[in-house]
């Protein structure tokens, strides 16, 4: 999540869901970044209790990701659980929030990090407007499944081959790439996907 350390792993715990049993919860926060769980403590970078907004996890781990790329690192948050965890709704939120054009207190990462990116890239575009600063994004998605990459925005590309150059790094050959200038675009992009 940061330059300054590798990797970083925060812990959100969602509220029961209608029909989860009623009780004492089996998880509990007990400090900024530990949980017990069952008796047992268990310690990450942070952790969100059922409490966190969608705003909260973007200030935690969105906004120090987007200044990390503008300062030229490779950033990454990747979301991990089992299902019904809550993995959709913190990268991206509920669908009926996606389908708007305007922000959203719903929005998950995604949208969030977008939004952030376009309105910091403006920002250094006006502020060096001597320097001809010129930014490119562009966005790509895909699912691996049973060891098989689909190009999710050209779904006949199946079976997708993992290659590694030089310069690029380790990259996915004839992946679509399309060019996005504003959040409409991402938006526009997303939906196309889910
Ligand atoms: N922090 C939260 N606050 C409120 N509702 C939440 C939260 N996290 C998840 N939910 C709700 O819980 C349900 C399951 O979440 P979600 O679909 O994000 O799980 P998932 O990890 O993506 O599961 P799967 O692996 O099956 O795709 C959804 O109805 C979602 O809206
Ligand atoms: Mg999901």
């Amino acid at each position: 999540m940061s330059s300054d350390s590798g990797v970083q792993v925060l812990v959100r715990v969602r509220p029961p869901s209608k029909g989860e049993e009623e009780g004492d919860p089996i998880v509990e926060k007990i400090s900024s970044n530990s949980i017990s769980i069952l008796d047992h403590t268990f310690t990450f970078d942070s952790v969100a209790d059922t409490t966190s907004t969608q705003d909260d996890i973007f200030r935690l781990v969105g906004l120090p990701l987007v200044e990390n790329c503008l300062a030229g690192f490779n950033s990454s948050i990747f979301a991990y659980g089992q299902t019904g965890s809550g993995k959709t709704y913190t990268m991206w939120g509920p669908p009926s929030a996606l389908s708007e054009d305007s922000s959203s207190s719903e929005w998950g990462l995604t949208p969030r990090v977008f939004e952030r990116l376009f309105s910091r890239i403006n920002e250094e575009q006006a502020k060096h407007s001597d320097k001809q600063l010129n930014y490119q994004c562009h966005c790509s998605f895909l699912e691996i499944y049973n060891e098989q990459i689909t190009d999710l925005l050209d779904p006949t590309q199946k079976n997708l081959q993992i290659r590694e150059d030089v310069k690029a790094g380790i990259y996915v050959d004839c992946l679509t790439e399309e060019y996005v200038y504003t959040m409409k675009d991402v938006i526009r992009l997303v939906i196309k996907v889910h």
